[in-house]
């Protein structure tokens, strides 16, 4: 892959228009920026171009707007913040390939820079259909000379921005993939052991890939979050009015099955913190009905919603020996404090063993910092959720394939 030293030697940045497509797709809580960490991710690419004296054109998605401008999605709070990180003024164009964007292009100078409006307004960016998609990149390409190919975090989609403008102009790798595709690497290749993984977050489906490769290659996988009960599920156990994917039970258990033949050791939660409802995550208002309970008996009319304090002590003796960890989403419902506990107890087991810890996944990331915990005591924490995990699949992620290209 070429990268942006590549290009500044190559074909040179210095008055150029480089569009640099970054994952700007933070978390918002009523219009409010709620975790800046994919801005700071992608300041080092930019800080970089404009040194270089680039006009830097940075474009991101924003949540899933339905190809429509939709101003609950705007990205115009992002290039704020990315104003504030920078020091500098940043303009904002607000469409994506319209007379705005045109505007903010080519009004700018030599290390300046422009935000464009989400690239989701328009249907083209994420269409199935390559002639559409390929449109769209048409008149993305008119607004630069040159691509920085920086969202990590979008990789694995194969949209207009990421997969076919890439084709369309010369292009490099930015920074933060550099960095994040090294780090995956790490995971993947000369792994030391043990090697354990941490999986949360509440959709099984959405994990299944990811244990299918890894079965392969950790040593002990932990499972906490919403996920696990379709896990405890399996084994026999009632798990009330929690998490459930009724249809994954046969996929689980053949998981569950093979980890045993390989040696792996698939390690589920013993107890769990339950309450008859689903907390309030904006009021915090306290839970009155909080209880821990055995997975052996959990209530009919309760859900689990944090791994127990005896999981939790488990979970730090399975993570105290590893070499490498890979963690991705969170134990419990975190965002309410009485259900934060079994997501601080993992976060604070990886920043006391001595690790190579990879926290991957917009959640776990934002939960870790929301959380309090410095950051840099990690290994490294990935700006990427299903692009991380797509990778540790094993797939092709469109976005990497386009950019060796
Ligand atoms: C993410 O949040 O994982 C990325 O920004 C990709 O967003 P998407 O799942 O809406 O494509």
């Amino acid at each position: 892959m070429q990268t942006i030293d590549d290009l500044i030697a190559g074909p040179g940045v210095a008055g150029k228009r480089v569009f640099v497509r970054a994952d700007l797709n933070v978390p918002m809580s009523d219009g409010l920026i709620t975790d800046d960490g994919r801005i700071r991710a992608v300041l080092p690419t930019v800080k970089k171009l404009i040194e270089a004296d680039a006009k830097v054109i940075v474009a991101s998605h924003l949540g899933r707007p339905k190809g429509a401008p939709d101003p609950a999605f705007s990205l115009l709070q992002a290039a704020e913040r990315l104003a504030e990180l920078l020091g500098s003024p940043v303009a904002f164009a607000d469409d994506t390939v319209g007379p705005a964007a045109h505007a903010a292009a080519n009004g700018l100078e030599p290390g300046q820079v422009a935000v464009i409006e989400n690239l989701r307004f328009n249907a083209g960016e994420t269409s199935k259909d390559d002639t559409e998609r390929g449109e769209f990149a048409d008149q993305l390409a008119a607004l630069a000379d040159l691509y920085v190919g920086d969202g990590f975090g979008a990789v694995h989609r194969k949209h207009a921005s990421v997969y076919d403008l890439p084709a369309r102009l010369p292009h490099a790798v930015g920074l933060l993939i550099g960095t994040e595709v090294g780090v995956l690497k790490r995971l993947t290749e000369e792994v030391e052991r043990p090697y354990v993984v941490v999986l949360g977050g509440a959709k099984v489906s959405d994990k299944l890939g990811v244990i299918d490769n890894l079965l392969g290659k950790a040593d002990r996988i932990l499972i906490g979050g919403g996920m696990a009960y379709t896990f405890l599920k399996a084994q026999g156990h009632e798990v009330g009015k929690s998490l459930l994917q009724a249809d994954q039970i046969p996929a689980v258990t053949e998981y569950l099955a093979r980890a045993a033949r390989e040696g792996v050791e698939f390690v589920l939660p013993v107890d769990v913190a339950i309450s008859a409802d689903f907390p309030d995550t904006k009021t915090h208002a306290p839970v009155t009905d909080f209880e821990v309970v055995s997975v052996e008996s959990i209530p009919a009319d309760k859900e689990g919603l944090d791994i127990g304090p005896k999981t939790r002590e488990l979970f730090a003796a399975k993570l105290a020996d590893a070499k490498t960890v890979f963690w991705n989403g969170p134990m419990g419902v975190f965002e309410h404090p009485t259900f934060a506990e079994g997501t601080k107890a993992v976060a604070q087991a990886l920043i006391e063993s001595d690790a190579f810890s990879v926290v991957g996944g917009g959640d776990s990331a934002a939960a870790v910092r929301q959380l309090g915990f410095d950051e840099n005591k990690f290994g490294h924490i990935s700006t990427g959720g299903g692009a991380s995990l797509e990778y540790l699949e094993g797939k092709t992620l469109p976005g990497l394939a386009a950019l060796e290209k």
